[in-house]
């Protein structure tokens, strides 16, 4: 999900569901793989790696969705469903309430091998899928789309920010344990899945499903503000909510002040 310029375009699977990738673009993908771990074990938390380490992507080539989707199904009953590189909300949403990932196909070009703000395989398999495998993360992405599906137009940007500040970039931290990430844009990320941890800069904030609906977001700069949560079961108990309704709570409240600068005027 995302907005912005359209550079890529999303591969498209053969009737098998596979995609034919460059020897470039499998190489891109290890890459990506190889240095991620390097930076993980101690920054995402142990959930994450685990379900990580259970998917068995291949670190050589880029994965393929029908291999990705086999071991989804048997743990939760997902399943990772191609789609070109930018949806509508509504085709999001929807997907998300059949219980289908969507995930853009392409790869990023080796000049964006640290940042681009469209959703590559790598960010999509990589980042969301490990945490698709346990039952809390699994369950609230479901109701988080059942919602969406049911949600008037008005609502969709409020649901993006609860989607924003849990699934992208939550951090997660057990009654006396260590701060770690468990969102995709954080564990699909070199720079940022450290300056959410360790910069003195942004805020930490103790998860609050309606402070988060409240809260501004910029998609191209690095977060001001990260929501922590205690444990998956957080986000279980809340797909059992009706988040719509905490949607028109959190709308009655009005938004936060953004603690961002304004995107430069010259860039629209
Ligand atoms: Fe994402």
């Amino acid at each position: 999900m995302g907005k912005g310029s359209h550079k890529y375009a999303s591969k498209v699977p053969d009737e098998r569901g596979y995609i034919a990738y460059t020897e470039d673009e499998d190489q891109v993908w290890s890459e990506l793989y190889a240095r991620q771990m390097r930076i993980l074990p101690g920054r995402a938390c142990e959930a994450y790696l685990d379900y990580l380490a259970a998917l068995e992507l291949p670190q050589d080539r880029v994965p393929q969705l029908p291999e990705v989707s086999e071991v989804l199904r048997a743990h939760t009953g997902w399943e990772a469903a191609p789609v070109p590189a930018l949806i509508p909300f509504t085709e999001f949403f929807n997907l998300l309430a059949e219980r289908k990932f969507p995930a853009a196909t392409f790869i990023r070009s080796r000049e964006q091998m640290e940042y681009l703000q469209e959703p590559d395989i790598f960010h999509e398999v990589f980042g969301h899928c490990p945490l698709l495998l346990d039952e809390g993360f699994a369950a609230f992405s479901h109701a988080y789309g059942r919602a969406g599906a049911a949600a008037r137009k008005e609502d969709h940007a409020m649901l993006a920010r609860l989607y924003w500040f849990t699934v992208e970039f939550g951090l997660i931290q057990p009654p006396g344990g260590a701060l770690r990430a468990y969102g995709a844009g954080l564990c699909s990320s070199i720079g940022e899945v450290r300056y959410a941890l360790d910069s003195d800069v942004p805020e930490r904030r103790r998860f609050d499903p309606i402070a988060a609906l409240r809260t501004p977001y910029r998609i191209d700069i690095f977060q001001t503000v990260y929501y922590v949560i205690e444990s998956s079961a957080e986000l279980y108990d809340l797909a059992q909510q009706d988040l719509l309704g905490l949607i028109r709570e959190a709308r009655a409240l009005g938004m936060f002040p953004p603690t961002f600068p304004p995107r430069e005027a010259a860039a629209s």
